[in-house]
């Protein structure tokens, strides 16, 4: 026991943590991505603790630096940090001097300045965590950079599937949805696939980014069929935000053609898993029947978010050493 928490053995080679930044779960090896996933194990523990906080990151500031608005993914790294007695600071691009003109750069050389330790980023442009991470000397969390990457949700994402499934090998997960305008579709398939799981992605045609498929994915435009085979379906809501033209003819349509309702569900699995990143588009994407229903786990993953994003600050925090249990 150090720092409060206690740690497995399997977690104690968080010393083999060596990377500064996390961009994204393209550059993650599968030793990485289980390390996570078996640190968060550790820290899910604390939340149900009477006092929920450890000083393992006593005296680290963390900067929640959002240029997009965000519910969960804000407030669960607030909420981590707090846990882990760092101090947090949030900025939001509305309420910055970007406003006035200055440039990101400029904006992270006067955080560092300030002696800040780690900066947690979403923004609209894909690129610009990783852009900010080769300027900066503190360490860099891309928490959603445009339809790139969004590296903690596919964590949690991974780390929910684990929690309800007992693995992720092996299992056939279906992600139906705006597939080319989504960061978390793009993230999720570098993990699932790294973990061995069967991904199929299942969309209209104008929803699919070109060549998809050689990111080691099937290609569906049978949502029916996609869903009997599926062991999880990831359901995505349509990023209008990120369209430039409308790709869909309706939303009426697309549900129709796309969306889960009870109806739909009724083909799946009896033990499917009906998961969602949020924000749900109630009556589209996903019905509430199903959204609320005994199959759903969206609020366990946001649940979870909670523990890997603990993770993830604590391991490129360079945190300190913890003892092995004996
Ligand atoms: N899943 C997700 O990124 O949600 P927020 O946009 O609310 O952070």
């Amino acid at each position: 026991m150090a720092n409060g928490v206690t740690m497995t053995k399997d977690a104690v080679s968080a010393a083999a943590w060596t990377k500064k930044d996390l961009l994204g779960l393209r550059e993650l090896s599968v030793e990485e991505i289980r390390l996570v996933l078996q640190t968060a194990e550790s820290f899910r523990e604390i939340s149900l603790r009477p006092i929920k906080k450890v000083p393992a990151l006593r005296g680290k500031t963390v900067v929640n630096l959002f240029f997009e608005p965000s519910t969960r993914t804000r407030t669960s790294f607030e909420l981590a940090a707090k846990r882990l007695s760092a101090d947090i600071v949030n900025i939001t691009a509305q309420s910055s001097s970007l406003t006035k003109g200055e440039t990101v750069l400029d904006t992270v050389r006067n955080l560092e300045a300030l002696k800040v330790d780690i900066l947690v980023i979403r923004h609209a442009a894909a690129g610009v965590p990783h852009l900010i991470a080769r300027h900066a000397a503190a360490s860099v969390i891309n928490a959603g950079d445009g339809a790139h990457e969004h590296p903690t949700q596919a964590l949690l994402d991974l780390f929910t599937i684990q929690e309800k499934k007992g693995r992720v090998a092996g299992l056939n997960v279906c992600i139906v949805g705006d597939i080319a305008h989504s960061r978390v579709a793009r993230s999720n398939i570098w993990g699932l696939t790294k973990l061995g799981a069967r991904v199929t992605v299942c969309a209209p045609p104008t929803l699919l980014p070109p060549q998809i498929e050689q990111l080691g994915v099937t290609v569906s435009h049978r949502v029916d069929e996609a869903i009997r085979a599926a062991d999880v379906v990831m359901l995505l809501r349509i990023q209008h935000e990120r369209q430039e033209a409308q790709l869909v003819p309706s939303l009426r349509e697309y549900r129709l053609r796309y969306g889960l309702d009870r109806e739909r569900l009724k083909q799946a699995k009896p033990d499917v898993l009906i998961m969602h990143p949020g924000p749900v588009n109630r009556g589209v994407e996903l019905d509430s029947s199903v959204a609320d229903g005994p199959y759903s786990v969206i609020l366990d993953q946001v649940t979870n978010g909670l523990a890997v994003r603990m993770a993830v600050l604590y391991l490129v925090s360079g945190a300190p050493k913890v003892e092995e249990e004996s």
